[in-house]
């Protein structure tokens, strides 16, 4: 059944971010109610003032139980039918000098909670007559990409979380869905990062192409979906024949090593 936008109401994790904010004005154009989440009331804020419609904010760190505690408590109220996890960070650089307080946030950023929020936010869900949860992973979720290991880590979580929880959700009415950009142009990139995926010739989309993807693939009722070629395809050769994408990838090792070793250095320094 075609999804009726102007229905739906919808927790949106990373609002203030730029594939957040992208997927914002793409919802609240097509009419859905959006609750915004992020750490950045002042973004927040701009934002909503931007958005067509009525929408509502809750500023809170979803790393945190309270923060979580915060934001359930807001979707008690506005009777959800969507969620949309996200919020993310990054972390690239060696993995042996990757700081072990930064492994843990990536792990409660990126994949703990949007586990979390989705578990306590399901029993609202499913009072709902259809209900969606997306999760935002990325194509390091099924490549193994070099000084990436704590982010592909998570992403590689998420969306194994995600395919066990369509599964098992598959008979109800509340569809769970795996969106996977490949590079986009937001602020979650490093100076090096920018600089690395331009030496590699890496194409950078625009983070609009993101949320027009989402908008396609719940519309489509598409469990998996990943945005542009080749990314997509070396996506799916990782899975058959990882040896194939090992031996690329080998040939890109100086090159990544060259922008991603020396930019956690300078971090650590
Ligand atoms: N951009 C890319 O190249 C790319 C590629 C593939 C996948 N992705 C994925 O796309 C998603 C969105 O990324 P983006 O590019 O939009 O990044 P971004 O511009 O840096 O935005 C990240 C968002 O996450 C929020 N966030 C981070 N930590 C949080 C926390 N502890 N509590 C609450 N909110 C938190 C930020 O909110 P505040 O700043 O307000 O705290 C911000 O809204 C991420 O999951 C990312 O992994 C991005």
């Amino acid at each position: 059944m075609a999804i009726r936008w102007q229905e739906q109401v919808c927790l949106l994790t990373g609002a203030s971010g730029g594939i957040g904010q992208a997927i914002a004005y793409k919802l609240a154009g097509l009419g859905v109610s959006l609750i915004l989440t992020g750490r950045n009331a002042d973004s927040l804020s701009a934002l909503m003032a931007s958005l067509p419609g009525q929408h509502t904010l809750v500023c809170a760190d979803i790393t945190t139980e309270a923060g979580r505690d915060k934001v359930v408590a807001v979707c008690h109220d506005r009777h959800i039918s969507m969620l949309i996890n996200s919020a993310g960070i990054s972390e690239t650089g060696d993995f042996t000098t990757t700081p072990a307080q930064r492994i843990d946030t990536l792990l409660l950023t990126n994949l703990y909670a949007p586990m979390a929020l989705t578990q306590r936010l399901l029993p609202l869900l499913q009072r709902a007559s259809s209900a969606y949860v997306v999760n935002v992973g990325s194509t390091f979720g099924s490549i193994g990409f070099a000084c990436h290991a704590a982010y592909c880590a998570s992403k590689f979580g998420l969306r194994g979380f995600t395919e066990s929880l369509s599964r098992e959700l598959a008979s109800s009415n509340v569809g769970v869905f795996y969106l996977a950009p490949r590079a986009t142009k937001t602020g979650i990139n490093s100076a090096a990062v920018v600089s690395m995926n331009q030496a590699l010739g890496n194409k950078v989309d625009p983070p609009e192409r993101v949320a027009e993807a989402l908008v396609s693939q719940l519309e489509r009722n598409k469990a998996r979906w990943f945005i542009g070629m080749p990314e997509k395809l070396f996506a799916r050769l990782n899975g058959a024949l990882p040896e194939l994408v090992d031996r690329a990838l080998a040939k890109k090792l100086p090159v990544i090593q060259r922008f991603l070793t020396s930019a956690t250095k300078e971090k650590l320094l």
